[in-house]
């Protein structure tokens, strides 16, 4: 048993739906959350500096004493994740392998899609892990580069326009695809889940990347003799890089709960 939080990271808000799920599954467990607000999004940015951002975001978390930390990004997972767990001697888990895992047991017809950030479709990590599980599976995917600045910014519900466009300008070109199975490989897209429900159709199933990191934290932490007490109330505290006034207003919508604490604000280059 080990009472410690979990340390989870995204460079904004979208990691909140692993925390969801992380507090759905294992209500025990303490949290403690960094959304880097101040530099999101990280996806069109350099490998290079998504690490040095990654690393920052890190160091941030390991000033707690923390028993894992969850990855809750896929462009740091596609781009950092190897290089991380081999600077840290905690555990980190991403989000690509559980989410592929599940593709992977999900698809049919063996033709996969993959929507994400710009970086995290140039890193090729998402296909290499499903040809890994599956060599014969095909993987179609498409950078979504608009869509994490557009939830960061609350344009996520079906029936506003600008995200009904986007979302039918980025996906049209999926659809006639074959695909059976649409791995939503960056944590922010799960709001999006019936906007891209309502452009793929009933017969695509979506994959949920905040909820199969968080079932992985759940089998890891299992595993190692490391949940938490289960009689005890987990409790999270949430910090961010930019103002708290934005992260509280949008936060309840990814948690799907309300933000009992306040957030805290911290200044990330100083890490
Ligand atoms: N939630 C992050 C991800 O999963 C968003 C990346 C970004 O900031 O562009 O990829």
């Amino acid at each position: 048993m080990d009472n410690r939080p979990i340390g989870v990271f995204d460079s904004g808000l979208g990691g909140l739906t692993a925390v969801r799920e992380l507090r759905r599954m294992m209500p025990s467990e303490d949290i403690i959350y960094f959304g880097d607000t101040s530099r999101v999004p990280y996806g069109s940015r350099s490998r290079e500096t998504i690490l040095k951002y990654a690393r920052q975001d890190t160091r941030f978390l390991r000033g707690f004493d923390l028993k894992a930390i969850l990855i809750a990004c896929g462009t740091v997972s596609t781009t950092s994740l190897d290089t991380l767990k081999a600077e840290n001697d905690i555990p980190m888990l991403g989000v690509v392998e559980p989410t592929c895992r599940r593709a992977v047991a999900m698809t049919k017809n063996k033709r996969v899609g993959l929507i994400a950030t710009a970086a995290s479709v140039r890193s090729g990590a998402y296909e290499r892990t499903i040809r890994a599980f599956d060599p014969t599976i095909e993987v179609i995917s498409r950078a979504c580069p608009l869509f994490v600045p557009l939830v960061e910014n609350g344009r996520f519900r079906p029936g506003d326009v600008v995200i009904e466009t986007v979302a039918r300008e980025y996906l049209g070109s999926l659809r006639g695809t074959g695909i059976d199975t649409l791995i939503l490989g960056c944590t922010h897209y799960p709001l999006l889940m019936e906007v891209i429900g309502g452009v793929m159709g009933p017969d695509v199933t979506l994959i949920n990347a905040g909820e199969e990191s968080a079932w992985e934290m759940k089998r890891a932490l299992r595993a190692s003799d490391a949940l938490a007490d289960p009689g005890r109330a987990g409790e999270a505290a949430f910090y961010a890089s930019d103002r708290v006034e934005d992260f509280e207003k949008l936060a309840g919508m990814f948690l799907q709960e309300d933000l009992r604490r306040s957030v805290n604000q911290i200044d990330i280059e100083t890490y």
